[in-house]
C-alpha cells in the first residue's frame, strides 16, 4: 500500500532516545502527549531498557513541560513491577515529580484491562494501570465522551428553575428532559492492545483515540516520545490531528512508520 502524502506531511517521526530528539522539539509547541513509558523492568524492548531508570522517566516529565503549549495536556499511561511482594510505587513518584515540574495533576484516569495480564499469587487480579492528566495550567481543549447511559435519559420532569427562596417557597418551575447519554466516567475499559503489531507492549487504539479526541481539536499537534508500535501516532492522523513520535528501538520505529504512514 502506498505511502499517503497527507500522512507524511503530518508526522514527523524521529528515531533515536527521547531525550537528545526532544531537543529538536521548541518550547511551548505540543498540544497533548499521550505516552505510555517503559514500566520499571517489566519488558527488556530488545535490551533497550537498561538504561532506564528514574534519571531518565524525570529528564523526560521536565522535557515534557517544556515543550507543552499552556494549557495543554500529556497523558502518562503507567504501571508498577512488583519486586521482593511490594509495588514498586513507580507511577506514584512519576506523578509527583509531574507536579513538582510544574503541571497540574489534573485526573488520575484508570485504564481497566478488560483481560487479566499477570499479578501475584498473593494479590487480587491484576486488572489496571493509571492514566495521568497532567496538564499545564487549565486545559485548553476539553472534549467530554458522553456514552454513559443516563438512568433517566429522555424523561421530561417539572424541575425548579432556581432553589428555594428565604421563605422557603420553590422558584419557578420549569420542564426540562435528562439527557439520554452522560459523561463517561474516569476509568475506561478496553481489551488489551496488540493483535499483530510485533511490539509487546501495544496501546489499545481506542484508548488512544479516545485521550486524543478528548483533550485536543483537530489540527493540533499529539506527541508520543515513547512510540513504540506507534498507536498514538496512527490515532491521531485518523482524527485529523498532527503527530511527532520518538522511538529508540530500530525494528518498532520500522513497525510504528508502517503503521502509521500508512493509516
Ligand atoms: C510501553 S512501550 C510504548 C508502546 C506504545 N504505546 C504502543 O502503543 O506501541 C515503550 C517504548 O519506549 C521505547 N523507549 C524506551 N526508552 C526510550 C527512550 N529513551 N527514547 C525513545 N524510546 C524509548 C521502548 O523501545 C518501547 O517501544
Amino acid at each position: 500500500m502506498p505511502l499517503t502524502e497527507a500522512a507524511m506531511t503530518k508526522s514527523q517521526l524521529k528515531h533515536g532516545d527521547c531525550l537528545e530528539r526532544m531537543k529538536e522539539i521548541p518550547d511551548g509547541s505540543i498540544d497533548l502527549t499521550v505516552t505510555s513509558p517503559p514500566y520499571d523492568n517489566l519488558r527488556s524492548y530488545n535490551g533497550n531498557n537498561e538504561q532506564w531508570g528514574e534519571h531518565v522517566w524525570k529528564a523526560v516529565l521536565e522535557n515534557l513541560y517544556r515543550v507543552t503549549a499552556d494549557g495543554g495536556v500529556v497523558v502518562w499511561v503507567v504501571g508498577d513491577a512488583t519486586i521482593k511482594g511490594s509495588e514498586t510505587g513507580t507511577s506514584f513518584k512519576q506523578a509527583l515529580w509531574a507536579m513538582e515540574c510544574g503541571f497540574n495533576l489534573h485526573d488520575t484516569m484508570i485504564y481497566e484491562k478488560a483481560q487479566s495480564c499477570f499479578g501475584s499469587n498473593k494479590c487480587y487480579l491484576q486488572s489496571f494501570e493509571y492514566m495521568f492528566i497532567f496538564s499545564k495550567g487549565t486545559p485548553k481543549s476539553i472534549n467530554f465522551i458522553r456514552d454513559r447511559a443516563n438512568v433517566r435519559g429522555g424523561v421530561t420532569e417539572s424541575t425548579a428553575k432556581s432553589g428555594m427562596d428565604k421563605h422557603g417557597k420553590s422558584g419557578e418551575r420549569v420542564l426540562k428532559t435528562a439527557p439520554v447519554f452522560g459523561k463517561r466516567k474516569n476509568v475506561w475499559k478496553y481489551g488489551v492492545g496488540g493483535g499483530k503489531t510485533g511490539h509487546p507492549a501495544v496501546f489499545p487504539e481506542m484508548l488512544a483515540h479516545d485521550h486524543i479526541t478528548s483533550w485536543s481539536n483537530e489540527g493540533d499537534t499529539v506527541f508520543d516520545p515513547f512510540m513504540g508500535s506507534g498507536t498514538t501516532g496512527k490515532m491521531a492522523l485518523l482524527a485529523n490531528r498532527k503527530f511527532i513520535g520518538i522511538e529508540m528501538d530500530d525494528g518498532y520505529f520500522d513497525i510504528a512508520k508502517e503503521r502509521i504512514l500508512n493509516c
